[in-house]
């Protein structure tokens, strides 16, 4: 599968028609920082469409990426992170189960996406609860695999296969782009 083109459609901070257009809503979570928005943009083939950094007081919504004209790509907000406050960990959680427990939504997958070098942490932990819980259909990518020598990248891929019997789990790096062809095949799928 092959991306032809990408482009940025909205972000929206509640309730939006464009939930409900009937297209398929391929969205990515992870910890902030994992390398959601640099994972899309390898994805895309593009430096900047989703927003890359880690700036802890960004405002909260979700990106919606039209491609190839027929699906959406959505940058979900990180969570977790150790310098977001109390309330902003509570925005987050807050808006992250509205989206996914959305009914409006008919056709969506996500890609979980893990922090090679961390591991699963008890938030990764958490929203696999919440997307087994759902019937969500998801997908791991363990993205920075470039971070890890070969027998550690060899251990965590192990750790966190076993932990997600049954799941797809994906090395990738958004940096050299490993990985690339065999997440857009499960996404495609
Ligand atoms: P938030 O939107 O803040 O939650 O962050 P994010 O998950 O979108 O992460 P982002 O794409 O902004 O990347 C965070 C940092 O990790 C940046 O400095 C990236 O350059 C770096 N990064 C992302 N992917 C990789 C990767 O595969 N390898 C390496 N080495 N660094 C990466
Ligand atoms: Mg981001």
């Amino acid at each position: 599968m092959v991306i032809t083109s990408a482009e940025f459609v909205k972000g929206i901070k509640g309730t939006d028609k464009i939930l409900y257009d009937g297209k398929l809503q391929v969205a990515f979570v992870g910890r902030s920082n994992v390398g959601k928005s640099s994972l899309i943009n390898s994805l895309v083939n593009r430096k900047n469409l989703a927003r890359s950094s880690s700036q802890p007081g960004k405002t909260i919504r979700l990106d919606f990426f039209l491609i190839n004209n027929t699906l959406y790509f959505v940058d979900l907000p990180g969570y977790g992170f150790a310098k977001f406050s109390q309330g902003k960990h509570e925005d987050i959680r807050k808006m992250m189960l509205w989206y996914l427990e959305y009914s409006e939504v008919k056709r969506r997958k996500v890609v979980l996406i893990i922090d090679a070098v961390v591991g699963l942490t008890e938030f990764d932990q958490q929203m696999i609860e919440v997307l087994k819980k759902h019937a969500i259909e998801f997908i791991i990518a363990v993205n920075k695999v470039d971070k890890l020598k070969a027998g550690e990248r060899e251990q965590q891929l192990k750790n966190i296969q076993e932990e997600c019997k049954g799941i797809s789990v994906i090395p990738y790096s958004a940096k050299t782009k490993e990985g690339k062809g065999s997440l857009l095949k499960e996404i495609f799928m």
